[in-house]
């Protein structure tokens, strides 16, 4: 057997099967900023250690990646680092306040130009050697998920700054230099896809884009402007044959064009019930979501009654990965997580 086939048999995951909408024995359920400030664990490592430091020691980063997987019965880890930290590996000046903040907005062609090529064995070493640190302790042989900024998202930090509600600079920037952002989304587009490539290199048995700001934009914009990168990056990626996942936030006006996308799984905000998600992105996309995190905080019963309304709109055709609509809240209580996790499973 070749050494691909031999890869490919190992032990069933329930989170890999359902992003190849095959079916399942329980269904898979991960948190979106599983690792992070709502765990106790991960606030005690923290108060010694600066979080960029977290992300650039492998031995800490991959401790980070583990800890709700030591806690809860996840279905998947996912890599404790940041959307910001390649482009830091590009020489991109940033700081971590706890939101990126870059010292110096990239607007002019001259900057984009001189961005340098991302080399991810060279910029981010301790990226790849955490995602292999990750794979050789991982609880229960839980799949690790890899991931980097969609280059729509990755643009807003980089021509605002620092983050905003509405990216004022960032949009204008689409409209008063078409020019300019279509290039700097191509190049963040290329950066991604070494990025991800290198990672499933290194281990990463999925890989993520996070276009967590696509909400700003109308169909139009989203279509000229941010489709054509994440299409760029995604194609880059396909041949590597590990499920693909992109994570659209506050996208629901969007959901119809996404539909053409070749990616396996979409993940979605808590706005849209996941019955019409489906129904517009058509039979051949898996979806992952959609509890508002403000769920967490309900008493158990109501909990267990926004997760069961998910479950409900789901339905039981394969292929729905459980997730959070978006991150989880850093004062969550880590036993409400437990107890979704346990609902869940409880109920394929
Ligand atoms: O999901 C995980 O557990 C893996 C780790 C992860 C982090 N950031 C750690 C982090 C992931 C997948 C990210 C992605 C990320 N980072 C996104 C996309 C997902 C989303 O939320 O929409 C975005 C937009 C960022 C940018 C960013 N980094 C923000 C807005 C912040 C501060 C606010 C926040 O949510 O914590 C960060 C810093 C950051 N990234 C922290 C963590 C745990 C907090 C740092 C600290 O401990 O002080």
């Amino acid at each position: 057997m070749s050494e691909r086939g031999a890869e490919t048999r190992v032990p069933a995951s329930a989170f890999l099967a359902a992003c190849r909408r095959q079916s399942v024995a329980h269904r898979p359920i991960w948190i979106m900023r599983q690792a992070g400030r709502y765990l106790p664990e991960y606030r005690e490592l923290r108060s010694k250690v600066d979080f960029e430091t977290l992300t650039r020691t492998p031995e800490l980063a991959a401790e980070v990646t583990l800890q709700p997987l030591r806690r809860f019965e996840l279905d998947a880890a996912i890599l404790f680092s940041d959307i910001m930290t390649p482009l830091q590996g590009m020489g991109v000046g940033l700081t971590f306040e706890p939101a990126p903040v870059v010292r110096v907005p990239v607007r002019t062609r001259a900057q984009i130009e001189a961005l340098p090529t991302l080399e991810p064995a060279r910029d981010v070493p301790f990226v790849l050697e955490t995602i292999r640190l990750v794979r050789r302790s991982v609880p229960r042989a839980a799949p690790l998920i890899g991931f980097a900024g969609a280059p729509f998202t990755l643009l807003c930090y980089l021509v605002c700054g620092r983050p905003s509600k509405e990216f004022a600079p960032a949009r204008t920037f689409l409209f008063a230099q078409p020019q300019e952002a279509e290039r700097l989304l191509m190049r963040l587009a290329d950066a991604m896809a070494a990025y991800l490539t290198a990672q499933a290199a290194a281990g990463a048995q999925a890989l993520m884009l996070f276009e967590s700001w696509a909400g700003l934009l109308g169909v139009r914009e989203y279509t000229r402007f941010a489709l054509p990168a994440v299409r760029h990056t995604l194609a880059a990626l396909k041949p590597l044959g590990v499920p693909l996942i992109y994570y659209l936030n506050q996208g629901s006006a969007l959901l119809r064009t996404v539909a053409g996308l070749e990616v396996d799984v979409v993940g979605v905000d808590w706005r849209s019930p996941l019955s019409e998600v489906r129904a517009l992105l058509g039979p051949d996309k898996a979806v992952q979501g959609n509890l508002d995190p403000a769920a967490l905080f309900a008493p158990p019963e109501e909990l267990t009654r926004a997760a069961a309304g998910v479950l409900t709109e789901a339905g039981n055709a394969p292929g729905h990965i459980f997730n959070l609509g978006h991150g989880i809240w850093p004062d969550t209580d880590p036993d409400a997580v437990a107890r979704l996790v346990d609902f869940v499973h409880e109920h394929p």
